[in-house]
């Protein structure tokens, strides 16, 4: 029986730390929180207000894009990355995004998540500690059921509401690398970001199916920029790879490799993507 060990997602210590190891998109020209911003504010179209549930906002480097009469509220379960700027327009919740959207049926106008939805779709995995517990292929297959039930069910509740969620193009080259790496650690289907975004879109078309509404998808090129090469490494390994690798080493000398053939005048900026996606329930 193939099985691996899991590690737990990147626990931030502070949001300088933060923005230290997230590498900066520009898709199409444009910042990858342009892109969101704007998604966001067709969703609100007389520019009147209304709520925004922003989940896995982070420091929110969303918000000074958004318009100052939007009243948002910041789902952040990691209260370390909270940023003390924005008082007035921003509430925090210290809380799962799934838990807080279950919790609060027709409080919100629009939900958003900008490099986020991925966490909570594998919180199942999460449950898995380090050196304790292992996963093998069956869990991995059932906790990708587990978690297009959950998301069905979150839909559900609240299909009120429209969606803004950006997500990474696992086909990028960038994220091709991630892939690759992490299939040598565990050989299981499913092992790419893809099947997340997949979930993803399943869930959007059985709720535009059984309940109405329409699901609108853009697919956006572009570079990730990672800075100078040894920073680089670091994002890479913190950002993406948030493995518990038995060959830590190995790892690193991968990322460092792959990054350099990006490197120009001292700087990383390697190809990458995304996909944006809006769902709009039938009003
Ligand atoms: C890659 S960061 C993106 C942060 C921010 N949106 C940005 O673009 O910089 C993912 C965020 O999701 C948060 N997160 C993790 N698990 C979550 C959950 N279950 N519900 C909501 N947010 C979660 C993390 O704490 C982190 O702030």
């Amino acid at each position: 029986m193939t099985a691996f060990k899991m590690s737990k997602y990147a626990p931030y210590r502070s949001v300088e730390e933060y923005l230290q190891l997230r590498p900066s998109y520009v898709l199409e020209g444009r910042s990858a929180e342009n892109w969101v911003a704007d998604a966001i504010c067709q969703c609100f179209p007389d520019a009147a207000g209304g709520t925004l549930a922003e989940c896995g906002a982070g420091p929110g480097p969303l918000w000074e894009l958004l318009p100052r009469n939007l009243k948002i509220l910041a789902i952040e379960p990691n209260r370390a990355l909270w940023s003390p700027n924005y008082q007035s327009q921003v509430t925090y919740c210290e809380q799962d995004g799934f838990q807080f959207l279950v919790e609060h049926p027709g409080k919100v106008d629009v939900i958003a998540w900008m490099w986020a939805l991925n966490y909570p779709l594998l919180a199942f995995f999460e449950e898995y500690e380090p050196h304790t517990r292992t996963v093998t292929r069956k869990d991995w297959i059932e906790g990708h059921h587990h978690c297009l039930d959950r998301l069905v069910q979150i839909l559900k509740v609240r299909c009120q509401a429209k969606w803004v969620v950006l997500f990474f193009d696992d086909a990028s080259v960038e994220q091709d690398f991630v892939t690759r790496v992490w299939k040598d650690v565990a050989p299981f289907p499913f092992q790419d970001r893809a099947h997340t975004r997949k979930i993803l879109e399943m869930a959007f078309q059985y709720q535009a199916s059984e309940f109405g509404g329409r699901v609108e998808k853009i697919h956006l090129q572009g570079i990730a920029e990672y800075g100078p090469l040894d920073v680089a490494v670091q994002k890479m390994m913190n950002f993406h790879l948030r493995g518990n690798f038995s060959d830590e080493e190995g790892v690193r000398q991968r990322a460092t490799a792959f990054l350099s053939q990006f490197e120009t005048s001292g700087d990383v900026q390697c190809p990458a993507g995304a996909y944006l996606y809006r769902f709009i329930p039938e009003s």
